[in-house]
């Protein structure tokens, strides 16, 4: 069953556990997520980046999610990531995408304001969920997203933008990076929690690779209820499929294509689980 995110993330705030939210980009990655969450038991964010346009269009990920999903038990959210583009969200919205997060972080406030508005106002209309970002995250190793310097997001014009655009989730920037760490993370609780006390829609987090977990911890008992998780699903699957052509065997390459199924698996699995055990 398709969901959208109004549908499953009050209850994880409510309730104190997040929901991994996991960036696909073919087949594989796509059927990994779906999979590993539904041997757990636990609903699914399908996440597909603007940046990904060039491996598949949002028609063809609608289509093998929407397959997949006659096929699972769990509630499925099918999800645009970071977009700045109006066109590819009315794109995306019209493919059947169930959620769509509008990125205007690098807008001036007032402009984030006004475009945000505008966008939930049209996703609403078509019960698509919206999720914007207040603040701005900066670019760790290993990521192919655009991220320039950190800006943590104000607690006080958090309210403010959330009561004016009426979305469904917002992300904020404490201190976690897209990519891995560099050295040790700084992320800063007490701004989450100045956040959660103005703010009482599920908060997101972005930059899930390698946040040590104990902080993944705090920050879901202080109102995180979505986590993005990218880098380390292409990290540890490249990695892993290194060694195996690296072994002397030789694979066929539909072989590799179920292994790397079986890689972003175990990715998955270990948060999907580690946002539970609060
Ligand atoms: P990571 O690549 O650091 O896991 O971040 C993912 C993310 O935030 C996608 O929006």
């Amino acid at each position: 069953m398709m969901v959208n995110l109004a549908q499953l993330l009050p209850d994880a705030r409510r309730k104190r556990y997040a929901i991994g939210s996991f960036n696909v980009y073919n087949y594989e990655t796509i059927r990994g997520v779906i999979e590993a969450n539904n041997e757990l038991g636990y609903p699914a964010i399908v996440a597909f980046g603007e940046n990904y346009l060039t491996n598949m269009t949002v028609d063809e990920v609608f289509a093998l999610v929407d397959a997949m999903s006659k096929r699972v038990k769990i509630p499925l959210a099918l999800h645009l990531d970071h977009c700045k583009s109006f066109d590819h969200i009315v794109q995306a919205i019209k493919a059947g995408f169930t959620s769509v997060m509008y990125d205007g972080s690098s807008l001036p406030f007032e402009e984030n304001i006004k475009q945000t508005a505008q966008i939930a106002a049209i996703a609403h209309a078509a019960n698509v969920s919206v999720e914007a970002e207040l603040g701005a995250l900066a670019g760790g190793e290993f990521s192919n997203e655009e991220s320039g310097e950190e800006i943590y997001t104000n607690p006080e014009q958090a309210a403010r933008f959330v009561a004016e655009t009426k979305v469904d989730a917002l992300a904020v920037s404490i201190g976690t990076v897209h990519g891995m760490y560099k050295g040790t993370p700084k992320v800063d609780v007490e701004i989450l929690k100045k956040i959660a006390a103005q703010v009482d829609l599920p908060l997101v987090l972005h930059g899930g690779s390698g946040t040590p977990e104990e902080i993944v911890k705090r920050c879901i008992r202080n109102g995180i209820a979505k986590i993005n998780v990218n880098t380390e699903i292409s990290l540890y699957t490249i990695e892993k499929v290194k060694e195996l052509l690296q072994s002397g065997k030789a694979y066929h390459l539909s072989q590799l294509a179920c292994k790397e199924v079986d890689y972003v698996k175990e990715v998955v699995k270990k948060y999907s689980t580690m946002f539970r055990a609060i």
